[in-house]
């Protein structure tokens, strides 16, 4: 049987050597570039990979002064997914971000991403916060720090999503335009939680799996367009033995 371990690191943990081998997976397995890509620049050729140098994540997902974390899971001592995630304060809250989630192609649709969404979550967080074009992660984290996505609370996320995206020390997730009927009832262009964030990453994938999840669940966050990523806030579940904690956390929330 194969054997599986998860590690989670610190910022300040993350070795060079570390980040080369979340890029080259990153590299070989993220996505390709969307037809409509060539807006972005010469380095976006539609039908190529999506590529991210060392540098790029360690600028772009572990910035200076923020609090970072990278988990990565290895398969018989091979890199075979990882995700970073970011944590700051909103209204005197721990907002968890899931920044990036990638598992390799050989080893998807095994639980490797459940996984590594388990190794962050941590005690204190209060709002598990991610934008992802892929509906797997989407569900992944439903699953991991809420109930199921059918029972995602949308009116949360109508609630606070710009709030708590908007002192996030991620450029990409506090520049990210929001978008859909949750936040524009005049919105009729199917979407419902989505947000702009111009990635045109090609979407063939992402709707195969939504075709595939729509036959199981019903989907709450709406269609998927191009550019758009759908963005998911979960708050957090707690069990039994804070059942008071969460009480007044949650009515703090609601006021
Ligand atoms: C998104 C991604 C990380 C999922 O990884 P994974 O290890 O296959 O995910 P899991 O096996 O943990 O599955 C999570 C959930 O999604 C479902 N799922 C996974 N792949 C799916 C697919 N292709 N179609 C439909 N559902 C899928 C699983 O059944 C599971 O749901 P369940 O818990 O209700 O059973 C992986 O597909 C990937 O790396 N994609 C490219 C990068 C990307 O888009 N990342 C998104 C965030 S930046």
């Amino acid at each position: 049987m194969a054997k599986q371990v998860y590690e989670k690191f610190d910022a300040g943990q993350v070795t060079d050597d570390m980040l080369a081998e979340a890029s080259l997976l990153f590299n070989d397995n993220y996505g390709i570039w969307g037809k409509d890509a060539a807006i972005l620049g010469p380095f976006a050729k539609p039908g190529s990979r999506v590529r991210l140098s060392k540098d790029r994540l360690r600028g772009q997902y572990l910035p200076d002064g923020a609090a970072c974390s990278y988990v990565r899971v290895t398969v018989d001592g091979h890199l075979a997914g990882n995700a970073f995630a970011c944590r700051w304060l909103f209204n005197g809250k721990t907002v968890c971000w899931i920044t990036q989630l990638v598992v390799k192609y050989d080893f998807r649709e095994r639980g490797l991403a459940s996984g590594l969404l388990n190794q962050l979550r941590e005690d204190d967080d209060d709002i598990y916060g991610l934008i992802s074009s892929h509906p797997a992660a989407c569900m992944a984290a439903a699953k991991v720090f809420g109930n199921s996505i059918n029972l995602v609370n949308l009116d949360f996320i109508r609630k606070y999503a710009e709030a708590v995206m908007k002192v996030s020390p991620i450029r990409y997730v506090k520049d990210a335009k929001l978008c859909g009927s949750l936040f524009d009832p005049g919105d009729t262009s199917g979407r419902i939680s989505s947000v702009d964030t111009n990635f045109f990453v090609d979407h063939a994938e992402p709707m195969d799996a939504l075709a595939w999840v729509r036959q199981e669940f019903d989907w709450p966050l709406g269609e998927l367009l191009e550019g758009n990523e759908f963005v998911i806030i979960l708050e957090v579940r707690r069990r039994s033995r804070s059942r008071s904690r969460s009480a007044s956390r949650a009515l703090s929330l609601s006021k």
